[in-house]
């Protein structure tokens, strides 16, 4: 069988479980590849498989060793790139340094742009991602980018609950507009907290809530939760202001630094997330934790982009 166009799936070490059940539902299996670290933590990655004119997709995403897995991922895609694919596309289903979009402060880098320029100088040529923390980081890409939704997956699944006297909480300014989305989705009332942070902490502060909490169940929408502080915030207002019962549901658990003890410490009657980012052995010990698989959805987009079909049409 000659390769052109034949549509190759590697994996990352971050993104090994998810990639592994998106080549389930491809009715294919991950490429072989070996991956070596030396004693001065230099990294080889060695491609077992001809990819010459194939369509290859490489899965990796961010998380721990975060560094050490965007490097793998940059000497992955320049490996494949010099084996002479007719095209590579980097899935990272929770983009880098994602919340670094901004010059929010005078003399920092606006790190998600350069990973972005990193994956496009490294060989890359397309990038498939999810739910980025804000839309302009499309904006980063230099070569062609889908961005894939789990509200989707996220709303079905909520669908199943019972949602009256529910009311949709966007934790912050900033989230109100993807909370609203979800709102209208589920055809729910939206109320949004006003969170500020006023340094690199990682401790917002609620000041204000706009619209109805009191004697509701609430459900929080985030985009991810990373260390738990704004869930942990968010919680403590709407308790303070009556929430009967409290859901939070969010695209990417980070869950990193206190994450596990605040959601705990937070009594939610359920945790609801994806599996864009892999969970860790720690993270069994969240309470009432749903993990809800993107990889249906990834392995549509993949097939779509092989096939040139659209992938908007995924979003329906
Ligand atoms: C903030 O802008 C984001 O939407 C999330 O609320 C934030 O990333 C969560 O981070 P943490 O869990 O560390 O408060």
């Amino acid at each position: 069988m000659h390769n052109r166009d034949r549509l190759i799936l590697f994996a990352g070490r971050s993104g090994q479980k998810l990639g592994q059940s998106i080549a389930q539902c491809l009715e294919t299996e991950l490429s072989p590849r070996e991956f070596v670290q030396f004693s001065n933590e230099n990294i080889k990655v060695r491609i077992l498989e001809n990819v010459r004119e194939a369509d290859v997709f490489i899965v990796q995403t961010s998380s721990p060793p975060l560094h050490e897995n965007i490097v793998e991922l940059l000497i992955s895609i320049d490996a494949i790139k010099h084996a002479s694919a007719r095209r590579v596309t980097a899935v990272l289903p929770y983009f880098p340094y994602v919340r670094s979009d901004k010059k929010d402060e005078p003399r920092i880098s606006i790190t998600a742009r350069l990973m972005a320029d990193l994956i496009a100088a490294a060989g890359a040529d397309r990038i498939l991602t999810m739910n980025l923390h804000s839309p302009q980081i499309q904006g980063f890409f230099k070569i062609p980018g889908d961005q894939l939704d789990a509200a989707p997956i996220l709303c079905d699944y909520l669908r199943r609950k019972d949602l009256s006297n529910t009311v949709i909480v966007a934790p912050d300014a900033g989230s109100a507009k993807r909370a609203g989305a979800y709102a209208t989705r589920l055809d729910l009332p939206l109320a949004i907290l006003d969170k500020r942070r006023s340094d690199d902490t990682e401790s917002p502060e609620i000041l204000h809530v706009i619209g109805e909490v009191e004697g509701r169940t609430c459900l929080i929408i985030d985009d991810e939760i990373s260390t738990g502080g704004s869930l942990h915030e968010t919680v403590e207002a709407l308790r303070h202001l009556g929430a009967e019962k409290i859901y939070a549901a969010c695209v990417h658990p980070v869950f990193c630094g206190k994450a596990v003890e605040r959601i705990n410490a937070a009594k939610l009657e359920e945790i609801i997330v994806t599996d864009t980012v892999p969970l860790s052995e720690k993270d069994d010990a969240v309470n009432n934790l749903q993990v809800l698989s993107v990889a249906p959805l990834f392995a549509n987009a993949i097939r779509s982009i092989n096939e040139g079909e659209s992938v908007s049409a995924l979003f329906r």
